[in-house]
């Protein structure tokens, strides 16, 4: 976490001008973890989590996972009993992370699949949103956060990591502005914090970049808030 100015200039994708054009789909993640092209990865978990989690803002709850990769904070909410379900459409992540949860006998639903198609019959309390919005297409978000608000429960929590920097046009990871998340998800469902620090601060990003991390809330319904002390 820190107060220093964003640089917009970096990249944590791999030296993705070459995949400018290309569908970034499972078979193009697959690819970048099987060449090593993972500078997304911190190897642990996020600071934002560990914060969330140890000043309780985050509890044990049902929880999903979009776009895990290894899924780091996967085997941290599974050891701290949440009931993880996580997802990411590339094999080598969803493989690894079965394999980190299994040595460790943690348990976790871990699921090779394409988030924008991801159906559950049940909702979640809480969704861990790292670094897979700034993945997708960016002509995809309006479904992506249209799957995120069905997926949360009414006075659930998106805790988000939003990238402040990367390639406007060739990413990704395509940048997630603070004024575009807040057209994104917008009043109508999501209430953002005001004046809440531990809701909202900047978290440097393994590749030199920085995110926003920032916690959301599921609306009752559009423009109907719900908790008052959110
Ligand atoms: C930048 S990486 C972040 C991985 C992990 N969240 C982290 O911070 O280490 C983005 C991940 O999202 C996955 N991903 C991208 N689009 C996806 C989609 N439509 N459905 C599921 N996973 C997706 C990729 O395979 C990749 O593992």
């Amino acid at each position: 976490m820190n107060d220093q100015p964003i640089d917009k200039s970096r990249s944590c994708c791999g030296s993705s001008d070459k995949l400018d054009g290309e569908k970034l789909d499972s078979d193009n993640w697959q690819r970048r973890y099987v060449a090593g092209e993972t500078g997304w990865d911190r190897g642990e978990p996020s600071p934002a989590l560990l914060h969330w989690l140890e000043n309780e803002e985050l509890q044990p709850c049902r929880i999903l996972v979009p776009g895990c990769g290894r899924g780091h904070e996967v085997v941290e909410l599974a050891s701290r009993d949440f009931e993880v379900t996580a997802i990411d459409f590339a094999e080598a992540p969803v493989q690894e992370l079965a394999r980190s949860l299994a040595e460790n006998n943690l348990v976790a639903a871990v699921l090779q699949e394409n988030i924008l198609n991801f159906a559950s019959s049940e909702t979640f309390d809480a969704v861990y949103e790292q670094t897979c919005l700034c993945a997708i297409d960016p002509g995809h978000r309006t479904a992506y956060e249209e799957r995120l608000a069905n997926h949360v429960k009414v006075g659930g929590k998106l805790f988000a990591l939003f990238m402040q920097s990367g390639k406007e046009k060739a990413g990704p990871p395509f940048p997630c502005y603070i004024d575009e998340m807040k057209s994104l998800f917008n009043e109508s469902r999501w209430l953002w914090p005001e004046n809440q620090p531990e809701k909202q601060f900047a978290v440097d990003h393994p590749a030199g970049l920085q995110e926003i991390a920032v916690v959301l809330q599921r609306l009752l319904s559009d423009g109907e808030g719900t908790a008052k002390n959110f």
